[in-house]
């Protein structure tokens, strides 16, 4: 209950604006990836690589359940996580889901290096990620209730999120 769920493609800033938002309103700051690979012992990339991604995919959703179980947290969400309606309705009623919206210029700029998210290690990156945010960005928009602009740095981002939520 009460949890802030930040939502968004991959590279829109969710970890390091939450990780600021968390400290500025004394509230602990999850990661769901990070907190899938301490449940798993297993890297996301190795899940992915060893088990597939829809055993990504439940192991995701199972995480959902038991963070909306917990109070008071500030919830990054994977990249794929609110495009799917099971995980949206779960965290919904946990809390309040925010989208931060950053344009595709940006997102390719921002993830152009990238060695570490299994659905970006392509040769064909900007088209995998123009394809991607064309197929979730309504997505995302239908699971949150608030819309911020992320296409500035870290800082100002979790300063807008706090002026709304407070
Ligand atoms: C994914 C995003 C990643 C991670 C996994 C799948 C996605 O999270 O959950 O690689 O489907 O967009 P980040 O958005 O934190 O990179």
């Amino acid at each position: 209950m009460n949890n802030i769920i930040l939502c968004g493609f991959m590279g829109c800033g969710k970890s390091s604006i939450g990780r600021k938002l968390a400290s500025r309103c004394e509230r602990e700051f999850i990661d769901m990836d990070k907190y899938i690979e301490d449940k798993t012992g297993m890297t996301v990339a190795e899940i992915f690589a060893e088990k597939g991604e829809s055993s990504f995919r439940e192991t995701e959703t199972e995480a959902c359940r038991e963070l909306s179980e917990k109070e008071n947290l500030i919830i990054a969400a994977g990249g794929g996580t609110l495009t799917f309606p099971r995980n949206v309705e779960i965290l919904r009623k946990g809390g309040k889901i925010i989208f931060i919206d950053v344009s595709y210029e940006n997102l390719c700029e921002r993830l152009k290096r990238d060695k570490r998210r299994p659905l970006l290690q392509v040769e064909n990156r900007e088209e995998v990620i123009k394809e991607l945010l064309e197929k979730r960005l309504p997505l995302y928009k239908a699971a949150a209730s608030v819309y911020v602009n992320g296409n500035f740095s870290s800082t100002r981002v979790a300063n807008n999120i706090l002026s709304i939520i407070r």
